[in-house]
């Protein structure tokens, strides 16, 4: 993908807030690939400064950075009135399906508060142009595999998954009200694996969530096994199918997003964010093994509460409208998130 940044913008800036998180890192790296100028706001309450420094090393380009809580309306402010801001990506937010259950307060006002500060400090500055970090999980319960924009949202099974609806319908509202916004709401499958140069990557606090963190710290001998929630879903194997998405893909598909809205101007944007294909957990498991010649012992256990069978992306209308293609492999995803996992841990 070639995606070029219009140059009258020179002295503009992208605000990315979350940029030093998981998304957040690679998205920045890509931007800034792509000639972008940014601000980077992070509190560092999933991410570390490490990432910051990480960036600036694998582009050799530097940015403004702040250690901020984006809730904090005084301090958002001051980031507006120092910094010429042309476009949003907004990352940040918490993101811990199982944690969003035992706190829902803390994701409501983190995710949904934190949203309408900076939407409301955006308007107050002039600032119509934003990329929102969403996610499949605003399905619910799939209506149709594969799963298209037009989907029935709303159904979601957790608070992390409803502050993410509430967030999509704000915009919309926002939009019908001032059409003169310019908003791309991304939804996400599931990103994983890590930059080709091991410096950024997923790296979560304690016992991971997710699949592909588990299996890593497996493989890491950080973890003794990992466990397989359930081999009785009516798929080809029995395990859970999901459309892994390499993050380095995903981070080009904001820097695609961003230039529509340059193109655009204006307009509201829902994009699926997947490569269209469906891998199981054994496929994962296998494909880890194989590409890393290394053994990743598990266990069949129950099924997780709230855990869908299968769910993957059509990618038909960010592949038309974006030019949008992720171009990686499962094999790139295994690779890389173990290239990572070693060179942290070294
Ligand atoms: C994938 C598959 C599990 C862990 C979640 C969020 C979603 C998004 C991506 C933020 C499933 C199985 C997992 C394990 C397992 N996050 N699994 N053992 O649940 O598809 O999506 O992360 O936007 O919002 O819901 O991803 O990686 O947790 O699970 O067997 O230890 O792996 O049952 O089939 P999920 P996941």
């Amino acid at each position: 993908m070639v995606y070029l940044h219009s140059k009258d913008d020179d002295c503009m800036k992208i605000l990315v807030t979350g940029g030093a998180g998981y998304i957040g890192s690679h998205t920045c790296v890509e931007l800034l690939n792509a000639g972008f100028d940014l601000v980077i706001i992070d509190n560092f309450s999933n991410s570390k400064p490490e990432a910051v420094e990480a960036i600036k090393k694998i582009t050799g380009k530097d940015f403004k950075f702040y250690e901020m809580d984006y809730l904090n309306r005084e301090l958002l402010e001051k980031v507006f009135e120092e910094n010429e801001i042309s476009a949003v990506i907004h990352f940040a937010g918490y993101k811990a399906v199982g944690e969003s259950v035992e706190k829902p307060m803390d994701y409501y006002i983190n995710n949904v508060s934190g949203s309408l500060t900076l939407l409301n400090t955006m308007k107050k500055y002039g600032v119509k142009k934003l990329v929102f970090s969403s996610s499949a999980t605003v399905y619910g319960w799939p209506e149709k595999i594969p799963l298209t924009e037009d989907c029935h949202v709303g159904g979601t099974t957790n608070p992390y998954g409803t502050t993410k609806f509430f967030i999509e319908r704000i915009l919309e509202d926002i939009y019908h009200s001032d059409s003169t916004w310019g908003i791309a709401i991304l939804r996400y499958f599931n990103p994983i694996g890590a930059h080709e140069s091991g410096l950024i990557g997923e790296d979560p606090q304690g016992i991971p969530n997710n699949l592909m963190p588990y299996i890593t710290k497996v493989a890491s001998n950080e973890l003794e096994k990992l466990s397989i929630f359930g081999d009785d879903y009516d798929t080809k194997d029995g395990t859970g199918v999901r459309d892994y998405i390499h993050v380095v893909d995903l981070a080009k598909g904001h820097v695609l997003a961003l230039n529509k809205l340059e193109k655009e101007k204006s307009g509201l944007f829902i994009y699926n964010l997947g490569t269209g294909n469906g891998y199981s957990v054994l496929d994962m498991v296998k494909t880890y093994e194989r590409v890393n010649q290394v053994e990743v012992p598990y266990e069949i256990v129950g099924r997780r509460k709230g855990d869908i069978a299968i769910c993957y992306a059509d990618p038909t209308k960010a592949k038309e409208e974006l030019g949008f293609i992720a171009s990686k492999t499962l094999e790139d995803m295994c690779r890389d998130s173990y290239h990572f996992a070693r060179k942290k841990n070294r």
